[in-house]
């Protein structure tokens, strides 16, 4: 394989992780929608994939994985306090999530996250093959455009931002919101999930740069393209999960552990505070107190995969969460029967989706979401046409996928209320709703999102 690539991805985690398994260690591909759209594209040209390789002290040699060259960069502690936890975590991600959390400023963190941008752009400069595509992934690398086009102005570089883009009243909070907008204008095309993102940055960089245009943009005599590319899951993959005898077995074993004849209101989420885990348990509690549901006609599964633990906010989030979910408990279940199952761990893939299977209702009620894709997984998973998808009208998912029951995950009284009719909503009417759904995500999988950002990358 030639040490120059076609194609350069940078993402801040590379698309494997190691494993160590009886004394003896590898990689492994991690699991992820993202990397299998790629997998394809980059197995037939050469290629490399730039990102950490999840420690911080070793970083192994550029080394190949199932075809993909994989380039480990390393970072130190101080990077990942500040460039990963600090910048990007804690500035960045509660900024773009429409402060639900208050941004942090600090000038500490903004030099490191300064400095791991220049650190990978000098790599994907390095690597790139002569008029290459360099496609960077999300907050992290905002200012990784402008500086590899320095580097290279023969590339094509592209930008996804994976997460929402928001509103000017609160980007303009940022100190050095002018240098991440011209850092994404580094870019031939710049992505985001939804036309709100899109538009968000377009009217940003009319007012803080030197860029012109409506939706494209003119800027340095050149053209940059702004889209949304709403990103979705491998459908087929998840349809036939959900069709494997193994993870249907799998199902009905759970099933007889919470409960025969008890409804089943599921949620799957990252620990996030984006994600409103906490408004969704209160909400339920809520119909336990009211007595429109009791311990025996239904129960609640909550996984809630480990995150950014280092954080504060997650910290404290984690604690309110399973605080919640002990007082719920304490209060409406009986010796050997609780209303909420919990579990703070990943699950791999074949027993979500056997939970996805006995989902009567999946919660999904984050404040602020770029797409959410666990909401696309259900509906993949609903072979049968049958199952309600209670989806936040704040996810870029709501934009597609309409025939949810959407809420407000801000008014709880609301969200219980829906909770409620999703419980008892007619099998009829389930199906009328799950079949457009299916529909839609069938319609636009994570590889025609991916083709279709080439396609933008190379016109
Ligand atoms: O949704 C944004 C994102 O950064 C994803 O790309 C990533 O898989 C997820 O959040 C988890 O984040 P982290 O890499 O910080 O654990």
């Amino acid at each position: 394989m030639s040490d120059k690539s076609e194609i350069v991805i940078v993402s801040n985690r590379l698309p494997v992780h190691r494993v160590d398994r009886e004394g003896r260690s590898g990689w492994e591909t991690s699991p992820g929608g993202l990397v299998s759209a790629m997998t394809p594209i980059l197995r037939d040209r050469p290629s490399t994939w730039i990102g950490w390789a999840g420690a911080t002290d070793w970083s192994p040699d550029p080394f190949i994985h199932e075809g993909i060259r994989n380039y480990p960069v390393p970072l130190t502690a101080d990077d990942i306090a500040n460039f990963y936890e600090g910048f990007s975590n804690s500035t960045l991600w509660p900024l773009y999530h429409d402060a639900i959390r208050t941004p942090s400023y600090h000038r500490h963190w903004w030099r490191p996250y300064q400095e791991v941008n220049e650190r990978f752009a000098a790599i994907a400069a390095e690597v790139a093959a002569p008029n290459g595509i360099v496609w960077i992934h999300d907050y992290h690398f905002q200012l990784v455009p402008a500086m590899l086009r320095v580097l290279r102005p023969d590339l094509r570089i592209g930008f996804f931002l994976h997460i929402p883009f928001p509103p000017q009243e609160l980007f303009a909070q940022m100190p050095w919101r002018r240098q991440v907008l011209e850092g994404l204008l580094g870019a031939d095309v710049v992505g985001f999930q939804t036309k709100m993102g899109a538009q968000n940055f377009s009217r940003l960089c009319r007012k803080y740069t030197d860029a012109i245009g409506a939706r494209d943009l003119d800027y340095q005599g050149r053209h940059v393209t702004v889209q949304a590319f709403p990103i979705s899951i491998d459908y087929a993959r998840y349809e036939s999960l959900a069709r494997d005898p193994a993870v249907r077995q799998r199902a009905e074993v759970l099933r007889a552990q919470l409960g025969e004849g008890r409804r089943i209101v599921l949620g799957v989420d990252r620990m996030d505070y984006t994600k409103g885990i906490d408004i969704r348990i209160k909400a339920y509690g809520e119909l336990l107190r009211s007595k429109r549901t009791t311990l025996r006609d239904t129960v609640f599964v909550q996984v809630a995969v480990p995150s950014r633990e280092r954080v504060d906010e997650y910290q404290t989030l984690r604690d309110d969460v399973e605080r919640l979910v002990g007082g719920i408990n304490g209060s409406y279940g009986e010796l050997g029967m609780t209303p909420i199952h919990y579990l703070h761990r990943s699950l791999p893939a074949e027993e979500l989706v056997g939970l996805y299977l006995l989902a009567d209702v999946m919660v999904v009620t984050p404040f602020r979401d770029g797409m959410n894709l666990v909401a696309k997984e259900y509906v993949a998973t609903r072979i049968e046409d049958d199952g309600v998808l209670l989806l936040s009208e704040f996810t870029g998912s709501a934009h597609e996928l309409k025939s949810a029951m959407l809420v407000n995950p801000h008014d709880v009284d609301g969200l219980t209320n829906r909770l409620y009719a999703a419980l008892t909503m007619s099998p009829t009417e389930q199906a009328r709703r799950m079949k457009r759904l299916r529909r839609t995500v069938k319609e636009n999988t994570v590889y025609d999102w991916a083709n279709s950002f080439f396609e933008a990358l190379a016109a």
